[in-house]
């Protein structure tokens, strides 16, 4: 029977234990996208030797970004940080994978160069903010403007984007890279009938809707080589103000299509969260969860969304999952799989640090031992 601290390999990455952490975008590069020493120190501090760090949403594109001070991986001075990142890690004996984001429907033209949110369809994310500056550099949600529907043409060119990311991903030395395919973003916008309106080859079948996600996770394989490529996704997500006739259907479908492509592994949201929240009594059409997608998904799984460390042990003991990512705690504990494995006290998370702002609530935490 597994528990989080059996060892395993998925695909290339061979890994000593199943505490990954989930990306979690805290809002603190420099400069434009760039990480700076501030972001090496975190990242350095959440290592273990053996452990999986998934590096946070990181925009592939100069174009689109959803919030102030999120990454970027689209110009030399981001790969040159992030290659310092990902050096710390390495040099610990950890192995980081990068998360590539284009956030679709979900921009704002001001951290976007200006450029108007594009997506599938021009179908706007109501009741979705952004995280923009006022004039005096302070944060401030934003709501989403409508966006443009992307010509067919441009289609093509957003996959290459992609691909020059992970070009750059590899560049910088990571162990591979993870499609930010959950959340309402840009590859999930396709997916989803409910933002996915296109009468071409990119919309109205299941199989076309998909395309786009497919394309993507090949693309970026092409560059990684197979068994070092994962994809996020939320099959229960509202987040972003996505919805699908089917989830079950879609979800099931697309599942099986990536037996076929190689991955280390697919990562899959529970249905108890909606981005980055707890889901407060509400519901969905049909709750997906990695305990449904294993009859269709051969690989490894990653199951996360609102685990307590017994919760995810309980998830592998049941062979619902084989790894478990943890984002919250991550942030409060940086020695997380170590106090999960001599059963230390966790810090709670700091609410008010997450998204944004200094060292404090973010590399301030302590390790157990100190
Ligand atoms: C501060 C914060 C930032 C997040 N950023 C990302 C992100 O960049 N990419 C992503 O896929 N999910 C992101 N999430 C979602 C987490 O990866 C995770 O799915 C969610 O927090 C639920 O897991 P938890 O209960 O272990 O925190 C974020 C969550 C939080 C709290």
């Amino acid at each position: 029977m597994n528990t989080l601290f059996t060892p395993i390999t998925a695909g290339q990455l061979r890994l000593q234990h199943r505490v990954v952490m989930a990306p979690t975008t805290r809002m603190r590069s420099e400069n434009g996208g760039v990480p700076g020493q501030l972001m090496v120190e975190y990242y350095r501090q959440r290592t273990s030797p053996g452990g999986l760090l998934i590096a946070e949403a990181t925009a592939i594109s100069p174009h689109a970004n959803a919030y102030a001070d999120a990454p970027g991986i689209f110009n030399d001075a981001q790969q040159a940080g992030w290659k310092q990142v990902v050096d710390a890690v390495h040099k610990q004996g950890g192995q980081i994978v990068l998360q590539l984001w284009h956030p679709g429907r979900q921009s704002l033209p001001e951290l976007s160069e200006g450029y108007q949110p594009v997506a599938p369809s021009a179908l706007t994310a109501r009741e979705t903010y952004g995280v923009g500056k006022n004039a005096d550099g302070i944060y401030e949600g934003k709501l989403f403007p409508e966006p443009r529907e992307l010509q067919e043409e441009e289609i093509p060119q957003l996959i290459e984007a992609y691909r020059q990311a992970a070009i750059r991903a590899k560049s910088a030395g990571f162990d591979g890279v993870e499609l930010h395919a959950a959340n309402g973003y840009l590859p999930e916008q396709f997916l989803l009938d409910g933002s996915n309106k296109r009468q071409d080859s990119w919309g109205g079948s299941l199989a076309n809707r998909a395309r786009f996600l497919l394309e993507v996770v090949a693309a970026l394989t092409e560059v990684h080589g197979p068994g070092r490529v994962g994809v996020r996704i939320s099959p229960s997500g509202i987040y972003g103000d996505m919805h699908d006739s089917d989830p079950a259907a879609t979800f099931s479908y697309l599942a099986d299509k990536l037996n076929d492509m190689a991955l280390a592994y697919l990562h899959i949201i529970e249905p108890r969260i909606v981005g980055p929240e707890d889901r407060e009594g509400g519901h969905y059409e049909e709750p997906v969860a990695s305990r449904h997608l294993r009859e269709f998904y051969h690989g490894t799984l990653i199951a996360a969304g609102g685990f307590k460390p017994e919760a995810g042990e309980k998830m592998l003991e049941a062979d619902e999952a084989d790894l478990i990512a943890f984002g919250r705690l991550f942030t409060s504990n940086p020695d997380l799989p170590a106090r999960i494995q001599h059963g230390y006290p966790l810090a709670h998370y700091q609410r008010d640090a997450l998204f944004g702002g200094d060292a404090k609530g973010y590399t301030d935490f302590p390790a157990y031992a100190q």
